[in-house]
Protein backbone atom coordinates (compact mmCIF):
# COMPACT_ATOMS: atom_id res chain seq x y z
CA UNK A 1 0.00 0.00 0.00
CA UNK A 2 1.64 3.51 -0.72
CA UNK A 3 1.56 6.60 0.85
CA UNK A 4 0.49 9.75 -1.07
CA UNK A 5 -0.59 13.42 -0.37
CA UNK A 6 -3.66 14.46 -0.67
CA UNK A 7 -3.00 16.56 -3.81
CA UNK A 8 -2.73 13.43 -5.50
CA UNK A 9 -5.39 11.55 -4.21
CA UNK A 10 -7.14 12.04 -8.01
CA UNK A 11 -4.08 9.86 -9.36
CA UNK A 12 -5.21 6.82 -7.07
CA UNK A 13 -9.12 6.59 -7.22
CA UNK A 14 -9.93 3.45 -5.87
CA UNK A 15 -7.06 2.72 -4.55
CA UNK A 16 -6.02 1.91 -0.56
CA UNK A 17 -3.46 4.44 0.28
CA UNK A 18 -1.92 6.05 3.75
CA UNK A 19 -1.71 9.51 4.21
CA UNK A 20 -0.48 11.70 6.97
CA UNK A 21 -2.85 14.14 7.76
CA UNK A 22 -4.16 17.08 10.37
CA UNK A 23 -7.53 17.31 11.27
CA UNK A 24 -9.19 20.71 10.68
CA UNK A 25 -12.73 20.19 11.82
CA UNK A 26 -15.22 17.10 12.34
CA UNK A 27 -19.03 16.19 12.59
CA UNK A 28 -20.33 13.00 12.74
CA UNK A 29 -23.65 11.33 13.35
CA UNK A 30 -24.48 7.66 15.13
CA UNK A 31 -23.55 6.17 11.89
CA UNK A 32 -21.07 8.24 9.70
CA UNK A 33 -18.12 10.43 10.69
CA UNK A 34 -17.02 13.27 8.79
CA UNK A 35 -13.37 14.40 8.88
CA UNK A 36 -12.17 16.85 7.29
CA UNK A 37 -8.24 16.86 6.65
CA UNK A 38 -5.37 18.37 5.53
CA UNK A 39 -1.74 17.65 4.68
CA UNK A 40 -0.41 20.73 3.33
CA UNK A 41 -0.87 19.96 -0.62
CA UNK A 42 -4.51 20.15 -0.11
CA UNK A 43 -7.73 19.75 1.70
CA UNK A 44 -10.12 16.90 1.63
CA UNK A 45 -12.47 15.42 3.61
CA UNK A 46 -12.25 11.64 5.22
CA UNK A 47 -15.59 9.49 5.94
CA UNK A 48 -16.28 6.91 8.55
CA UNK A 49 -18.62 4.25 8.40
CA UNK A 50 -19.53 2.66 11.27
CA UNK A 51 -20.52 -0.59 10.12
CA UNK A 52 -17.35 -0.44 7.98
CA UNK A 53 -14.69 -0.10 10.75
CA UNK A 54 -14.38 -1.62 14.04
CA UNK A 55 -16.34 -0.22 17.10
CA UNK A 56 -13.03 1.50 18.51
CA UNK A 57 -11.71 3.08 15.44
CA UNK A 58 -15.25 4.80 15.40
CA UNK A 59 -15.31 6.37 18.51
CA UNK A 60 -11.81 7.43 18.55
CA UNK A 61 -12.68 9.37 15.39
CA UNK A 62 -15.58 10.85 17.00
CA UNK A 63 -13.47 12.52 19.82
CA UNK A 64 -10.74 13.55 17.94
CA UNK A 65 -9.79 17.27 18.45
CA UNK A 66 -8.99 20.18 16.11
CA UNK A 67 -5.10 19.72 14.71
CA UNK A 68 -4.55 16.06 15.97
CA UNK A 69 -1.66 14.67 13.43
CA UNK A 70 -2.92 10.94 12.22
CA UNK A 71 -2.34 8.37 9.84
CA UNK A 72 -5.25 7.61 7.53
CA UNK A 73 -5.86 4.18 5.75
CA UNK A 74 -8.41 3.81 3.17
CA UNK A 75 -9.71 3.94 -0.11
CA UNK A 76 -9.91 6.91 -2.37
CA UNK A 77 -13.51 7.79 -3.87
CA UNK A 78 -15.18 10.46 -6.45
CA UNK A 79 -16.77 12.76 -4.19
CA UNK A 80 -18.51 15.48 -6.74
CA UNK A 81 -20.43 17.52 -3.85
CA UNK A 82 -17.25 18.47 -2.75
CA UNK A 83 -15.03 21.58 -4.49
CA UNK A 84 -11.89 18.84 -4.05
CA UNK A 85 -13.48 16.41 -5.78
CA UNK A 86 -12.01 13.07 -4.00
CA UNK A 87 -12.29 11.86 -0.09
CA UNK A 88 -11.29 9.02 1.45
CA UNK A 89 -13.04 6.28 2.89
CA UNK A 90 -11.25 5.47 5.99
CA UNK A 91 -10.60 2.19 7.22
CA UNK A 92 -7.65 2.68 9.78
CA UNK A 93 -6.57 5.62 12.07
CA UNK A 94 -3.13 6.20 13.62
CA UNK A 95 -2.66 8.87 16.31
CA UNK A 96 0.30 10.50 15.92
CA UNK A 97 -0.18 13.55 18.20
CA UNK A 98 -2.68 14.62 19.91
CA UNK A 99 -3.91 18.54 20.51
CA UNK A 100 -5.84 20.31 22.94
CA UNK A 101 -7.76 23.77 22.51
CA UNK A 102 -6.23 24.72 19.51
CA UNK A 103 -6.61 28.44 19.56
CA UNK A 104 -7.67 29.19 16.00
CA UNK A 105 -11.10 28.07 15.14
CA UNK A 106 -13.57 28.91 12.49
CA UNK A 107 -14.79 32.03 14.00
CA UNK A 108 -13.95 35.68 12.96
CA UNK A 109 -10.59 36.59 15.01
CA UNK A 110 -9.10 39.59 15.30
CA UNK A 111 -6.15 40.65 13.50
CA UNK A 112 -3.56 41.10 16.59
CA UNK A 113 -4.58 37.36 17.69
CA UNK A 114 -3.86 36.27 14.50
CA UNK A 115 -0.40 37.54 14.15
CA UNK A 116 -0.13 36.97 17.69
CA UNK A 117 -0.39 33.30 16.45
CA UNK A 118 1.02 33.53 12.74
CA UNK A 119 3.42 30.20 13.94
CA UNK A 120 -0.57 28.14 14.03
CA UNK A 121 -2.56 30.96 11.48
CA UNK A 122 -0.17 29.45 8.76
CA UNK A 123 -1.88 25.92 8.61
CA UNK A 124 -4.98 27.92 7.78
CA UNK A 125 -6.24 28.19 4.38
CA UNK A 126 -5.43 31.52 3.58
CA UNK A 127 -2.22 31.72 4.29
CA UNK A 128 -1.34 28.54 2.96
CA UNK A 129 -2.29 30.22 -0.76
CA UNK A 130 -0.49 32.64 -0.40
CA UNK A 131 2.74 31.13 0.79
CA UNK A 132 2.38 28.98 -1.95
CA UNK A 133 2.04 31.86 -4.22
CA UNK A 134 4.61 33.41 -3.03
CA UNK A 135 6.74 30.46 -3.47
CA UNK A 136 5.95 30.24 -7.19
CA UNK A 137 6.85 34.23 -7.90
CA UNK A 138 10.13 33.47 -6.30
CA UNK A 139 10.92 30.46 -8.84
CA UNK A 140 10.07 32.79 -11.30
CA UNK A 141 12.21 35.31 -10.58
CA UNK A 142 14.97 32.84 -10.76
CA UNK A 143 13.21 31.82 -14.11
CA UNK A 144 12.93 35.23 -15.68
CA UNK A 145 17.02 35.75 -14.46
CA UNK A 146 17.89 32.88 -15.56
CA UNK A 147 16.36 33.14 -19.21
CA UNK A 148 17.97 36.81 -19.73
CA UNK A 149 21.66 35.96 -18.90
CA UNK A 150 21.71 36.94 -15.45
CA UNK A 151 23.93 35.54 -12.87
CA UNK A 152 22.89 35.89 -9.23
CA UNK A 153 24.83 38.32 -6.83
CA UNK A 154 24.23 37.98 -3.26
CA UNK A 155 25.20 40.97 -0.99
CA UNK A 156 26.03 41.12 2.46
CA UNK A 157 23.54 42.19 5.03
CA UNK A 158 25.83 43.58 7.44
CA UNK A 159 27.46 46.77 5.98
CA UNK A 160 28.64 50.13 6.52
CA UNK A 161 26.54 51.29 3.72
CA UNK A 162 23.12 53.34 3.93
CA UNK A 163 22.06 53.93 0.20
CA UNK A 164 18.24 54.72 0.61
CA UNK A 165 19.53 57.29 3.31
CA UNK A 166 20.35 57.47 7.35
CA UNK A 167 17.23 57.90 8.47
CA UNK A 168 15.82 54.51 8.65
CA UNK A 169 18.84 52.56 9.62
CA UNK A 170 19.28 49.31 11.78
CA UNK A 171 22.25 50.13 13.66
CA UNK A 172 24.06 46.63 15.09
CA UNK A 173 27.96 46.50 16.51
CA UNK A 174 30.49 44.74 14.50
CA UNK A 175 32.86 44.24 16.74
CA UNK A 176 34.88 47.16 17.14
CA UNK A 177 32.89 49.56 14.43
CA UNK A 178 29.54 50.62 13.52
CA UNK A 179 27.50 48.64 11.24
CA UNK A 180 24.42 48.53 9.30
CA UNK A 181 21.33 45.99 8.21
CA UNK A 182 21.37 45.93 4.96
CA UNK A 183 18.54 48.57 3.43
CA UNK A 184 19.25 47.30 0.02
CA UNK A 185 21.86 45.12 -1.96
CA UNK A 186 22.04 47.97 -4.61
CA UNK A 187 25.21 49.38 -4.44
CA UNK A 188 26.98 45.21 -4.10
CA UNK A 189 24.91 44.80 -7.53
CA UNK A 190 26.56 47.54 -9.10
CA UNK A 191 30.17 46.17 -8.40
CA UNK A 192 28.84 42.41 -9.86
CA UNK A 193 27.29 43.78 -13.11
CA UNK A 194 30.78 45.27 -13.60
CA UNK A 195 32.43 41.76 -13.09
CA UNK A 196 29.79 39.83 -14.70
CA UNK A 197 27.34 42.38 -16.92
CA UNK A 198 23.94 41.39 -15.58
CA UNK A 199 22.96 40.33 -12.24
CA UNK A 200 20.42 39.88 -9.31
CA UNK A 201 20.37 39.67 -6.06
CA UNK A 202 16.77 38.31 -3.86
CA UNK A 203 17.29 38.68 -0.09
CA UNK A 204 16.07 40.46 3.09
CA UNK A 205 16.35 43.97 3.43
CA UNK A 206 15.90 45.58 6.63
CA UNK A 207 13.76 49.62 7.64
CA UNK A 208 13.97 50.97 10.48
CA UNK A 209 10.81 53.15 9.25
CA UNK A 210 8.51 54.45 12.11
CA UNK A 211 5.42 54.03 9.93
CA UNK A 212 2.50 51.47 10.13
CA UNK A 213 0.86 51.43 7.28
CA UNK A 214 -0.38 48.78 4.79
CA UNK A 215 2.37 49.08 2.84
CA UNK A 216 5.49 49.07 5.28
CA UNK A 217 7.50 45.99 6.52
CA UNK A 218 10.14 46.52 8.68
CA UNK A 219 11.63 43.41 7.24
CA UNK A 220 11.43 42.29 3.62
CA UNK A 221 12.50 40.91 0.25
CA UNK A 222 13.86 42.95 -2.30
CA UNK A 223 14.92 41.79 -6.00
CA UNK A 224 17.91 43.67 -7.17
CA UNK A 225 18.83 43.18 -10.88
CA UNK A 226 21.48 45.65 -12.19
CA UNK A 227 22.65 45.79 -15.86
CA UNK A 228 25.87 47.04 -17.47
CA UNK A 229 25.95 48.72 -20.64
CA UNK A 230 22.52 49.18 -19.61
CA UNK A 231 20.48 52.74 -20.30
CA UNK A 232 17.07 53.60 -18.29
CA UNK A 233 14.69 53.16 -21.46
CA UNK A 234 15.74 49.42 -21.65
CA UNK A 235 16.03 49.13 -18.01
CA UNK A 236 12.18 49.91 -18.11
CA UNK A 237 11.60 47.61 -21.25
CA UNK A 238 13.01 45.07 -19.10
CA UNK A 239 10.78 46.04 -16.01
CA UNK A 240 7.73 45.51 -17.93
CA UNK A 241 8.62 42.28 -19.34
CA UNK A 242 9.34 41.39 -16.01
CA UNK A 243 6.63 41.98 -14.23
CA UNK A 244 4.06 40.70 -16.81
CA UNK A 245 6.35 37.24 -17.09
CA UNK A 246 6.09 37.06 -13.12
CA UNK A 247 1.93 38.01 -13.25
CA UNK A 248 1.50 35.07 -16.10
CA UNK A 249 3.36 32.17 -14.10
CA UNK A 250 1.47 33.37 -11.33
CA UNK A 251 -1.88 33.12 -13.77
CA UNK A 252 -0.98 29.43 -15.18
CA UNK A 253 -0.03 28.07 -11.71
CA UNK A 254 -1.58 29.55 -9.14
CA UNK A 255 -5.23 30.09 -10.16
CA UNK A 256 -6.65 27.47 -7.16
CA UNK A 257 -4.61 29.87 -4.43
CA UNK A 258 -5.71 33.29 -6.37
CA UNK A 259 -9.20 32.31 -5.81
CA UNK A 260 -8.95 30.91 -2.72
CA UNK A 261 -7.75 35.02 -1.50
CA UNK A 262 -10.38 36.34 -3.63
CA UNK A 263 -8.27 37.16 -6.44
CA UNK A 264 -9.87 36.10 -9.98
CA UNK A 265 -7.47 35.12 -12.16
CA UNK A 266 -8.59 36.73 -15.63
CA UNK A 267 -8.56 39.82 -13.82
CA UNK A 268 -4.81 39.73 -14.01
CA UNK A 269 -4.53 39.40 -17.64
CA UNK A 270 -4.86 42.79 -18.79
CA UNK A 271 -1.55 43.38 -16.77
CA UNK A 272 0.24 40.70 -19.09
CA UNK A 273 -0.07 43.46 -22.03
CA UNK A 274 2.73 45.59 -22.86
CA UNK A 275 3.86 48.27 -22.96
CA UNK A 276 2.88 49.92 -19.47
CA UNK A 277 2.38 53.69 -20.02
CA UNK A 278 5.03 56.12 -19.01
CA UNK A 279 4.42 59.79 -17.67
CA UNK A 280 6.62 61.80 -16.01
CA UNK A 281 6.92 63.35 -12.57
CA UNK A 282 6.09 66.94 -14.18
CA UNK A 283 3.01 65.30 -15.94
CA UNK A 284 2.02 63.64 -12.43
CA UNK A 285 1.89 66.46 -10.13
CA UNK A 286 -0.05 68.60 -13.17
CA UNK A 287 -2.64 65.57 -12.55
CA UNK A 288 -2.94 65.74 -9.48
CA UNK A 289 -2.97 69.30 -8.75
CA UNK A 290 -6.06 69.50 -11.79
CA UNK A 291 -7.74 66.65 -9.48
CA UNK A 292 -7.55 69.50 -6.89
CA UNK A 293 -4.80 67.76 -4.49
CA UNK A 294 -2.52 69.64 -2.12
CA UNK A 295 1.38 68.56 -3.71
CA UNK A 296 3.82 71.05 -4.80
CA UNK A 297 6.40 70.65 -7.44
CA UNK A 298 9.17 68.53 -5.46
CA UNK A 299 7.32 66.43 -3.14
CA UNK A 300 7.24 62.46 -2.60
CA UNK A 301 3.82 60.93 -3.10
CA UNK A 302 2.43 59.59 -0.75
CA UNK A 303 -0.24 56.57 -1.12
CA UNK A 304 -3.57 58.85 -1.85
CA UNK A 305 -1.48 60.22 -4.87
CA UNK A 306 0.53 57.17 -6.06
CA UNK A 307 -3.61 55.76 -5.70
CA UNK A 308 -4.93 58.81 -7.80
CA UNK A 309 -2.29 58.73 -10.69
CA UNK A 310 -2.12 54.35 -10.71
CA UNK A 311 -6.09 54.57 -10.79
CA UNK A 312 -6.08 57.01 -14.00
CA UNK A 313 -4.70 54.02 -15.82
CA UNK A 314 -5.48 50.38 -16.26
CA UNK A 315 -2.16 49.05 -16.21
CA UNK A 316 0.52 49.49 -14.22
CA UNK A 317 2.53 53.16 -14.78
CA UNK A 318 5.91 53.89 -15.00
CA UNK A 319 6.53 57.99 -13.05
CA UNK A 320 9.78 59.06 -14.76
CA UNK A 321 11.98 61.42 -13.63
CA UNK A 322 11.63 62.55 -9.98
CA UNK A 323 12.98 65.69 -8.39
CA UNK A 324 16.99 64.90 -6.63
CA UNK A 325 15.29 66.61 -3.19
CA UNK A 326 13.75 62.82 -2.79
CA UNK A 327 15.54 60.38 -4.64
CA UNK A 328 18.92 58.32 -3.13
CA UNK A 329 22.54 59.74 -4.10
CA UNK A 330 23.70 57.31 -6.57
CA UNK A 331 20.74 58.08 -9.60
CA UNK A 332 22.03 59.80 -12.56
CA UNK A 333 21.22 63.45 -13.19
CA UNK A 334 19.02 63.86 -15.99
CA UNK A 335 21.24 64.99 -19.27
CA UNK A 336 19.09 68.62 -19.77
CA UNK A 337 17.88 69.31 -16.47
CA UNK A 338 19.32 69.40 -12.82
CA UNK A 339 16.58 68.98 -11.31
CA UNK A 340 15.53 65.80 -11.43
CA UNK A 341 17.14 61.87 -12.00
CA UNK A 342 16.33 59.30 -14.87
CA UNK A 343 14.73 57.12 -13.01
CA UNK A 344 11.21 55.53 -12.60
CA UNK A 345 8.96 54.08 -10.15
CA UNK A 346 6.49 51.53 -11.20
CA UNK A 347 2.83 52.11 -9.58
CA UNK A 348 0.49 48.95 -9.35
CA UNK A 349 -3.04 49.55 -10.06
CA UNK A 350 -5.83 48.64 -8.08
CA UNK A 351 -4.51 51.01 -5.17
CA UNK A 352 -1.42 49.07 -4.32
CA UNK A 353 0.75 52.13 -4.69
CA UNK A 354 4.96 51.69 -5.90
CA UNK A 355 6.26 48.61 -6.34
CA UNK A 356 9.69 49.12 -8.33
CA UNK A 357 11.84 51.76 -7.84
CA UNK A 358 14.95 52.21 -10.42
CA UNK A 359 16.77 54.16 -12.22
CA UNK A 360 20.14 54.58 -14.01
CA UNK A 361 23.45 55.41 -11.99
CA UNK A 362 25.75 58.00 -11.98
CA UNK A 363 28.91 56.54 -13.91
CA UNK A 364 30.81 60.27 -13.28
CA UNK A 365 33.62 59.71 -10.41
CA UNK A 366 33.71 63.62 -9.28
CA UNK A 367 29.47 64.20 -9.53
CA UNK A 368 29.03 60.56 -7.53
CA UNK A 369 32.11 61.77 -5.01
CA UNK A 370 29.86 65.32 -4.36
CA UNK A 371 26.63 63.61 -4.27
CA UNK A 372 27.66 61.50 -1.36
CA UNK A 373 29.00 64.37 0.62
CA UNK A 374 25.68 66.04 -0.20
CA UNK A 375 23.81 63.28 1.00
CA UNK A 376 25.97 63.79 4.37
CA UNK A 377 27.75 60.18 4.12
CA UNK A 378 31.24 59.51 4.79
CA UNK A 379 33.62 59.14 1.62
CA UNK A 380 35.72 56.98 3.29
CA UNK A 381 32.75 54.22 3.14
CA UNK A 382 31.96 54.71 -0.29
CA UNK A 383 35.52 54.53 -1.56
CA UNK A 384 35.13 50.85 -3.15
CA UNK A 385 31.67 52.44 -4.72
CA UNK A 386 33.58 54.82 -6.14
CA UNK A 387 36.29 53.15 -7.50
CA UNK A 388 33.53 51.42 -10.05
CA UNK A 389 33.84 54.51 -11.26
CA UNK A 390 37.69 55.00 -11.85
CA UNK A 391 38.50 51.49 -13.37
CA UNK A 392 36.23 51.37 -16.77
CA UNK A 393 33.14 53.14 -16.00
CA UNK A 394 30.14 52.32 -18.00
CA UNK A 395 26.27 53.33 -18.76
CA UNK A 396 24.21 51.08 -15.56
CA UNK A 397 20.93 50.65 -14.82
CA UNK A 398 18.95 48.99 -12.41
CA UNK A 399 15.97 48.08 -10.38
CA UNK A 400 14.97 46.92 -7.03
CA UNK A 401 10.98 44.94 -6.83
CA UNK A 402 9.43 44.79 -3.34
CA UNK A 403 8.00 40.73 -3.18
CA UNK A 404 5.86 41.92 -0.38
CA UNK A 405 4.39 44.80 -2.12
CA UNK A 406 4.37 43.09 -5.73
CA UNK A 407 2.41 39.85 -3.70
CA UNK A 408 -0.29 42.23 -1.62
CA UNK A 409 -1.38 43.33 -5.32
CA UNK A 410 -1.30 40.24 -7.02
CA UNK A 411 -3.68 38.84 -4.21
CA UNK A 412 -5.66 41.59 -3.52
CA UNK A 413 -4.36 41.78 0.17
CA UNK A 414 -5.34 44.50 2.02
CA UNK A 415 -2.31 44.50 4.16
CA UNK A 416 1.51 43.73 3.05
CA UNK A 417 1.50 41.49 6.47
CA UNK A 418 -0.33 39.07 4.82
CA UNK A 419 2.53 38.19 1.94
CA UNK A 420 5.31 37.33 4.70
CA UNK A 421 5.75 33.88 6.69
CA UNK A 422 6.26 35.74 9.83
CA UNK A 423 5.69 39.73 9.64
CA UNK A 424 8.19 42.13 11.07
CA UNK A 425 5.73 45.38 11.97
CA UNK A 426 6.28 48.59 13.73
CA UNK A 427 6.33 47.06 17.95
CA UNK A 428 6.10 43.49 15.97
CA UNK A 429 8.62 40.91 17.27
CA UNK A 430 6.69 37.95 18.60
CA UNK A 431 6.50 34.64 16.56
O1 LIG B 1 12.36 52.29 -3.74
P1 LIG B 1 13.33 51.49 -2.91
O2 LIG B 1 13.71 52.05 -1.59
O3 LIG B 1 14.58 51.28 -3.85
C1 LIG B 1 15.76 50.68 -3.51
O4 LIG B 1 16.02 50.18 -2.44
C2 LIG B 1 16.73 50.62 -4.65
N1 LIG B 1 18.08 50.39 -4.10
C3 LIG B 1 16.33 49.56 -5.63
C4 LIG B 1 17.29 49.44 -6.80
O5 LIG B 1 17.29 50.31 -7.65
N2 LIG B 1 18.10 48.41 -6.81
O6 LIG B 1 12.74 50.04 -2.69
C5 LIG B 1 12.43 49.22 -3.78
C6 LIG B 1 11.07 48.55 -3.57
C7 LIG B 1 9.90 49.53 -3.53
O7 LIG B 1 9.47 49.89 -4.81
C8 LIG B 1 8.87 48.71 -2.79
O8 LIG B 1 8.26 47.78 -3.65
C9 LIG B 1 9.71 47.93 -1.80
O9 LIG B 1 11.02 47.88 -2.33
N3 LIG B 1 9.73 48.54 -0.47
C10 LIG B 1 9.09 48.03 0.61
N4 LIG B 1 8.32 46.93 0.75
C11 LIG B 1 7.81 46.68 1.98
N5 LIG B 1 8.05 47.45 3.06
C12 LIG B 1 8.83 48.54 2.97
N6 LIG B 1 9.09 49.27 4.05
C13 LIG B 1 9.38 48.88 1.69
N7 LIG B 1 10.19 49.87 1.25
C14 LIG B 1 10.39 49.64 -0.06
MG1 LIG C 1 11.14 53.88 -3.69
Amino acid sequence: MQTINIIDAPKHVNERVRIGVWLTDKRSSGKIAFLQLRDGTAFFQGVLLKNKVDEETFEIARHLRQEVSLWVTGEIHEDTRSKFGYEIQIEELELIGDSDEYPIGNKEHGIDFLLDHRHLWLRSSKPQAMMRIRDRVIRANYEFFGEHGFTKIDPPILTGNAPEGTTDLFHTEYFDQDAYLSQSGQLYEEAGAMALNRVYSFGPVFRAEKSKTRRHLIEFWMIEPEMAFMHQEESLELQEQYVAYLIQKVIDDCSRELEVLGRDPETLKPFTQLPYPRISYDEAIEMLQKAGMDIKWGEDFGSPEETYLADQFSKPVFVLNYPKAIKPFYMKGHPTRDDVYVCADLLAPEGYGEIIGGSERETDYETLRQAIADAGLDEKDYQWYLDLRKYGSVPHSGYGLGLERFLTWIALQDHVRETIPFPRLLNRLYP
